[in-house]
């Protein structure tokens, strides 16, 4: 069979581009124009990548405008249900669910890796006390870069396979740390008796001075929280983990990296931003208001934890942490923060309602939820962003170990449309008019 293309005129010169297209397993079919620039001396323009695959990709599959989301073919409402967030590591890596054996020898590998190097714990002290806890997990993370020097041949898959289940065992442990050097209490070692999310619940919130016992409620809403953001395809930040692993540069650089791009309120900081927005509209009278706000054209305020680049039907993932989110709520005692969740609650049944919203199908995204639910959990708000970085670094990892293995790897370097000066002669300082 022939293989299918696209031909590509150039009306100027007549000359022509044949484009092979490239057939997923889902999703659009692609022109791959990597012949473009020799046929006919033209790159393709395409400002945020709204129509560009860069890589070959086994790991997920979404459909924004179905609203769906798989994990090497596994739909995530199904691994929300049944599977733990370590499984999840486990497919996303290695391309299958698990065997018993294979899932107790995987665990035990993280597990047995969770602690960090006694010299990061000084880390800490340089920064300021009030410092966003997401600053230092961009530095903390980086700094993994100067250890592990013996087992980092880029080139050698055991050293890479090395790397991502260190990459998994540490985060809980640096994100915790992260934490408590923020209250200014002692940090907490892990313990390799516990669930992997048991023992950061543990690493949060227990002291020398009193044992904690995690709820068990809790423990199955935050390992739901960290599955549903395990992977998300090419966003921004595993872009970024690409970007910068495709320079040859060190994995737990490539991880600071993504660390930084998840940072950005239109990415990772939502979560965060959504809880800022529900203290500012204070009561819930106050909701029409803002949503007001979020409709003019002339108010820049958007409803935060509404709307996503890729979803223009309901997130997959937003379906299934909403009930979690809901059965948190009606599970845990009324508390001082009863009146964010009214608000929340209120907010998102108004703008589910309002046409505005409705029209441009914005609804609610994953971190609306996700905020809610860190902060059911104790978690504070400065906390929220690294929470999505603890559950996101296996998708970052996975893809880097994806990229590493490709044929086609080669440097990231997109290409530009020049809109600058024509070339001009230098003019002395004194001449300048
Ligand atoms: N509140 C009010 N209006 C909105 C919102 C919102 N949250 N989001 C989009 N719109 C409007 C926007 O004004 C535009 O209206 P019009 O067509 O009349 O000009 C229309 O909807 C389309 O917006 P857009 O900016 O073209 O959409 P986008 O796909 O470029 O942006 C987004 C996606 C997520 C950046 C945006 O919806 C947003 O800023 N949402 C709030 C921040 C947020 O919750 N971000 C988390 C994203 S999910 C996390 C992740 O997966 O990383």
């Amino acid at each position: 069979m022939t293989t299918p293309t696209v031909t590509i005129t150039d009306n100027a010169t007549g000359k022509t581009s044949e484009c092979p297209v490239l057939v997923p397993t889902y999703g659009p079919r692609v022109i791959d124009t990597k012949n473009l620039y020799k046929d006919l001396g033209m790159f393709t323009h395409d400002p945020g990548f709204m129509t560009t695959s860069a890589c070959r990709s086994s790991i997920t599959f979404l459909d924004g405008d179905e609203g769906k989301l798989f994990h090497r073919g596994y739909p995530i409402e199904q691994l929300a249900e049944h599977s733990s967030y370590l499984e999840v590591c486990y497919l996303l890596l290695y391309g299958e669910l698990p065997t018993k054996t294979q899932f107790e020898e995987f665990e035990y590998q993280v597990k047995f890796r969770s602690n960090v190097h006694e010299r990061v714990n000084h880390m800490y002290s340089g920064y300021m006390y009030d410092a966003h806890p997401m600053s230092i997990m961009v530095g903390v993370m980086g700094a993994l870069s100067s250890y592990y020097h013996e087992a980092l041949d880029l080139n050698d898959p055991v050293d890479r396979d090395l790397t991502a289940k260190r990459v998994i065992a540490k985060m809980p442990t640096l994100a915790a740390q992260c934490y408590k050097y923020a209250i200014g209490h002692p940090f907490v070692y892990p313990n390799n008796s516990l669930g992997y999310v048991e023992n950061f619940l543990n690493m949060m919130f227990s002291h020398p001075m009193n044992t904690y016992t995690p709820d068990p409620v809790a423990v199955r809403a935050l390992e739901v929280m960290l599955i549903l953001h395990a992977d998300h395809e090419q966003n921004a930040s595993t872009s970024t983990v690409r970007l910068a692993g495709s320079a040859g540069a060190n994995p737990f650089a490539c991880m600071a990296a993504g660390m930084v791009t998840l940072w950005g309120p239109a990415h990772g900081g939502a979560n965060e931003a959504v809880l800022h927005m529900l203290n500012e509209i204070k009561t819930p009278e106050n909701i029409p208001q803002f949503i007001a706000r979020a409709k003019d054209q002339n108010d820049t305020f958007r409803l935060m934890g509404f709307g996503h680049r890729v979803y223009k039907n309901f997130d997959p993932r937003s379906r299934v942490i909403r009930k979690v989110c809901h059965d948190l709520l009606e599970h845990m005692p009324a508390n001082v923060n009863a009146r964010v969740f009214d608000i929340a609650l209120k907010l998102e049944e108004l703008a589910l309602k309002d046409e505005y919203f409705i029209e441009r199908k914005l609804y609610p995204n994953v971190d609306f939820y996700s905020g809610i639910i860190l902060k059911a959990l104790g978690i504070p708000e400065s906390m929220f962003t690294v929470m999505f970085g603890l559950g996101r670094a296996v998708g970052w990892i996975a893809q880097w170990l994806e990229m590493m293995q490709d044929p086609d790897f080669r440097i990231g370097r997109p290409r530009q449309l020049y809109v600058g000066s024509r070339q001009r002669e230098y003019v002395p300082i004194g001449q300048r008019g």
